[in-house]
């Protein structure tokens, strides 16, 4: 567990520790139970990679009537955002009047999370909420603010914990950094 990774000729060290993570998520969890208490959201979350914290997540603010669907985008490419982002997979539900909870995995430029707030306002939510495992603010090319944050982090790469290097490392239960 402590020891280093290496994929795709790339190094990593361990970074946030599982139970670093669990106690943060289930921070995040009760505020947003407190928030939304006796209300019905519906979650959004963002795959690939918020598919594990989505799970705990949820599963932690026991929110009954929540039900959760997934939207998807595209924007990186081995280590680097390429700028453009693509809608993989849509909301295909009626979202109007529905309080709606987007759980992301991490938030660098803001690119897409700007692009996913402002569809889903266009569709008369009755509020829109986000909030991110990750979040490194001196990567903002857009001023973007998550709602709820587990992490802020350094902008450096990392992996683990349902984020990947082009698709491998999403199974690891501590979050690694690049070094
Ligand atoms: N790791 C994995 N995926 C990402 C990252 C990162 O640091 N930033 C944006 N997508
Ligand atoms: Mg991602």
């Amino acid at each position: 567990m402590d020891e280093k990774v290496k994929i795709d000729g790339l190094s990593f060290v361990p970074f946030l520790k599982e139970e670093d993570i669990k106690r943060e998520v289930k921070r995040v969890a009760e505020e947003l139970k407190h928030d939304l208490e006796g209300k019905s959201p519906l979650f959004v979350c963002v795959l690939n990679g918020a598919f594990i914290f989505a799970a705990d997540l949820i599963r932690e603010a026991g929110l009954n009537d929540a039900p959760i669907s997934f939207v998807r985008y595209k924007s990186y490419e081995g280590i680097n955002s390429t700028g453009s982002v693509k809608q993989m997979v849509g909301l295909n539900e009626d979202i109007e009047g529905k309080d709606i909870v987007i759980i992301e995995d991490i938030v660098d430029t803001g690119i897409t999370a700007n692009l996913m707030v402002n569809d889903i306002k266009k569709r008369n939510p009755a509020s829109v909420r986000f909030v991110t495992l990750l979040h490194k603010p001196e990567s903002s090319r857009t001023g973007f603010k998550p709602d709820y944050i587990a992490f802020s982090i350094p902008s450096k790469f990392i992996i683990g914990y349902g984020l990947d290097l082009d698709g491998k490392a999403r199974n690891l239960k501590d979050i690694y950094i690049n070094v």
